[in-house]
């Protein structure tokens, strides 16, 4: 067992929370604050927007203006989504710290997320990191589908250590690999790690799992056992992956933060007004907060 002493939340819930929220397209306004009280809360990455095809994901079509209205924070790295050099040029012009490419393992969901095969993917993210770099600006790695597809069932994990390896090799910084739609299990996780751990060290993942079936927080501490100390996690568990139908929201940042205090694992993170701001993105789209935590705490915790 080799716990890590300090894990890093990148806070996911102005992006995957709210790209798939339903309904009409929730006000820049709410989206700014919501990034405002994320950052107050001593988050230190926040993924803010996503510079992607606003016919796609209509929600993150105000990614500009989201990304231009924040009021920064000293020490906060502010990141976007990019798939393509168009979207990479947006988020440079609107001040992203940093981005992030986003493949995955599996050549069904590849198609359906980003309508091009794992291979024309990597194609088009070369040009992306290669001018992110020019710009001095740091470049993730995501890969979806880590632990299952919505299209194809079962991934092998030696396809998500390719993958993993390539986007390395190509550039990023680190490789968040994503439970898309939230299938796995904790043995699961260790494997499917172990062998992405053979292509890329685990100074260098990163968690990104989705809470569809209950599974994500004992995926997580099955990760963090193993020495990941990267967890992307989303406040009051908002979210789902628009292409990948009936996926929940990633796990609850309060409920992340709350097991990783009594693990006694630092993060810098005030759970108390994490917990606030969870009920509060949460009445502003109508409904109660995701995070059990948050709900235990009480809406005026
Ligand atoms: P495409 O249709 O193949 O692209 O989409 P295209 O290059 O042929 O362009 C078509 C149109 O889109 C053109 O406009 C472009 O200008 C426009 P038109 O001429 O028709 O008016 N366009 C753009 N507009 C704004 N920003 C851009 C951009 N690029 C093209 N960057 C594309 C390819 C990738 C753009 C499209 O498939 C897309 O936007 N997909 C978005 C998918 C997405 O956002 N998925 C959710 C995020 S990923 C996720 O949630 C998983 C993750 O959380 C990890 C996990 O949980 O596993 C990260
Ligand atoms: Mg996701």
């Amino acid at each position: 067992m080799t716990f890590p002493k300090h894990v890093r939340l990148f806070e996911m819930g102005a992006r995957d929370g709210l790209q798939n929220e339903p309904g009409p397209v929730i006000d820049t306004a709410i989206k700014v604050e919501l990034v405002n009280r994320l950052s107050d809360c001593g988050l230190s990455h926040i993924e803010a927007a996503s510079f992607v095809s606003p016919k796609w994901v209509p929600q993150m079509g105000d990614a500009s203006a989201v990304m231009q209205g924040i009021s920064r924070k000293a020490g906060v790295t502010y990141s976007a989504l990019t798939p393509n050099l168009k979207g990479l040029e947006g988020a440079i012009e609107a001040g992203a710290d940093e981005v992030a490419v986003f493949g995955a393992a599996s050549e069904a969901f590849t198609q359906k997320n980003i309508n091009c095969s794992i291979k024309e993917s990597l194609e088009r993210f070369a040009p992306v990191i290669e001018l992110a770099q020019q710009h001095d600006i740091r470049v993730r790695g995501y890969v979806s589908t880590v632990m299952g597809c919505p299209y194809e069932g079962e991934i092998n994990p030696d396809q998500v250590a390719a993958v993993s390896r390539e986007l390395l090799d190509m550039g990023c910084y680190e490789i968040s690999l994503g439970d898309t739609i939230g299938v796995g299990t904790p043995l699961k996780a260790k494997r499917m790690l172990e062998a992405v751990q053979k292509q890329v060290a685990v100074e260098k993942l990163a968690a990104h799992f989705h809470d569809t079936y209950g599974q994500a927080l004992a995926n997580l501490y099955a990760v963090v056992e193993e020495g990941v100390a990267v967890i992307d996690a989303s406040v009051a568990g908002l979210g789902g992956c628009p292409y990948a139908k009936g996926a929940s929201g990633n796990v609850a940042t309060e409920d992340v933060l709350y097991m990783l205090n009594g693990l006694g694992i630092e993060t810098g993170v005030d759970l108390q007004k994490l917990a606030q701001t969870g009920h509060w993105i949460t009445a502003q789209l109508g409904r109660t907060s995701g995070s059990k935590v948050a709900l235990a705490m009480g809406c005026d915790s």
